[in-house]
């Protein structure tokens, strides 16, 4: 296979001019080429040289008129941006690990030395760039074969590969997920073996590739093949124990781990922020220590939202994610998420949508999607009468949002201006009016309108037995 069409813009002439000037050969390799060939697009270029690497980089970016050219002499790679694309150099190489590292030692080698150490087939394809074969794939490991029948096969042994650096089993699973390719057998049982030897990569890392998984159209796929890896286990316990059915009395509750799963899918339809999909993730996570058989009514989980909300900062630190606004976000959707559908229960009143609006302020759309994408029952009937009813709440909130205005709400009558017309000093007294005066606007008692805050803030200070300084 030649693929010299799709390396004729001045770029690649100029490597291979300047690779020739040098008198030295050079490869584009990896992603970049498994790419092309998927015909995806993608703007990392790695290119491996049979020796003098970090020369021809600075050669070429001289060329390109490209001043700043980064060199990471400890790992012998050089790296420069060339207009949207982001170029690597290294050179080829003989890599060995050492068991309780990724990190490992580099030794000179040959190009078919550096695609053995690569970690999928697919992943192991280079197109020489020398005068004579421009463009021809060389392909050791049959990765085109590969490509086609979308597997996932390691170059090596694939306890080698994996144990070599670990990281690669979380990429495999997300290559799958993303590509929707087969995990080889041989490969799947490795990782299956050598799961615990995640334990050496960072958490950074393994969340990275983890939300990479979460970014698919169907991140299920993704989740069920690190549940029966092992590797979610490693990372995730908390999800992991989600999984499985219990049954007393002839009645079982469902299977949170795939119900968590559909409602990820769900969501999926529906946004591509990472941290709404979190949010569905989450949702139930603390579903099995709040699990109770009660004989009357069956399997409850009384609280899981208080109590998974309560988990989350816990789970976010340990994974590395952001824990500032993001954390916030789905620890309140986490904590909301059976709200909207909890108010069908009784006949909804204006006031409990008021104080849904008020509480979930701005994400309250978000909040939605997740309840919408919550609703998964096997039962189509009850599906039916759910979404009947979270329609009523969606239309309600509408209607609500329109006349009062509460989803920012921000009181008609401020800390300070009690203060001032009491004549007072900062006290609890304060924050008894302003409490007064909030829930009676979100009650629906008074309107969100000044006059008649003011007058509920005197009638309240009149209990406590305060009257104005200053008339208004
Ligand atoms: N690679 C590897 N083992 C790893 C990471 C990377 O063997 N743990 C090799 C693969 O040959 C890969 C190349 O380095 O194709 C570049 O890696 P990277 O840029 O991380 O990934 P891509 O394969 O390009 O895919 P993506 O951009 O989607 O991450």
């Amino acid at each position: 296979m030649n693929l010299a069409a799709h390396i004729e813009s001045p770029l690649y002439r100029t490597i291979q001019r300047e690779a020739e000037a040098l008198g030295i050969e050079v490869y584009i390799i990896g992603g970049f080429v498994r790419d092309i060939l998927l015909n995806r697009p993608n703007t990392d270029i790695d290119l491996v040289a049979n020796t003098r690497g970090l020369e021809l980089a600075q050669a070429c970016a001289r060329a390109l008129g490209v001043r700043k050219v980064d060199i990471f002499k400890t790992y012998g790679t050089a790296h420069f941006r060339f207009k949207d694309l982001d170029i690597e150099f290294v050179n080829a190489r003989k890599e060995s690990y050492s068991s309780d590292s990724r990190k490992p030692s580099v030794e000179q080698g040959t190009l078919e030395d550096d695609q053995n150490r690569r970690d999928f087939t697919i992943n192991a394809l280079a197109i020489s760039m020398q005068a004579h074969n421009y463009g021809d794939v060389i392909d050791p490991f049959d990765g085109i074969a590969d490509l086609e029948n979308k597997i996932l096969r390691t170059p090596l042994d694939p306890n080698i590969t994996y144990s070599d650096d670990p990281l690669r089993m979380m990429r495999a699973v997300r290559f799958a997920n993303q590509l929707h390719f087969r995990i080889e057998e041989d490969s799947f049982q490795a990782i299956k073996r050598n799961c615990e030897r995640l334990s050496i990569v960072s958490m950074e890392r393994i969340t990275t590739e983890l939300n990479k998984i979460i970014m698919c159209n169907k991140p299920s796929v993704g989740f069920k093949l690190l549940f029966d890896t092992g590797l979610l286990h490693r990372f995730f316990p908390e999800m992991v124990k989600l999984h499985g059915i219990e049954k007393r009395n002839g009645i079982a509750h469902k299977d949170n781990f795939y119900h968590t799963l559909q409602v990820l899918d769900n969501i999926c339809e529906s946004t591509d922020n990472l941290w709404l999909r979190w949010s569905a993730i989450m949702h139930d996570i603390a579903k099995p220590p709040t699990k109770r058989f009660e004989e009357e009514i069956g399997w409850t989980f009384h609280g899981h939202e208080d109590v998974g909300a309560r988990w989350v900062p816990k789970i976010f630190a340990r994974l590395k994610l952001p824990l500032d606004h993001q954390m916030k976000y789905v620890q309140k959707l986490v904590l909301l998420h059976l709200r909207p559908i909890a108010l069908t229960k009784e006949a909804i009143s204006d006031s409990a949508i008021r104080r849904l609006l008020f509480e979930a302020g701005d994400d309250i759309d978000d909040l939605m999607k997740l309840c919408r994408a919550d609703i998964t029952s096997k039962n189509e009937a009850k599906v039916q009468r759910y979404l009947a009813n979270y329609e009523i709440v969606v239309e309600k909130l509408v209607e609500l949002e329109e006349k009062d205005r509460v989803r920012n709400f921000q009181p008609p009558i401020t800390g300070e201006d009690i203060m001032r017309i009491f004549a007072l000093a900062p006290g609890r007294e304060i924050g008894i009016i302003k409490n007064a005066i909030k829930e009676a606007i979100l009650d629906g008692i008074i309107h969100n309108d000044y006059n008649e805050a003011y007058q509920l803030m005197l009638a309240e200070a009149n209990k406590m037995g305060l009257q104005p300084a200053i008339g208004e």
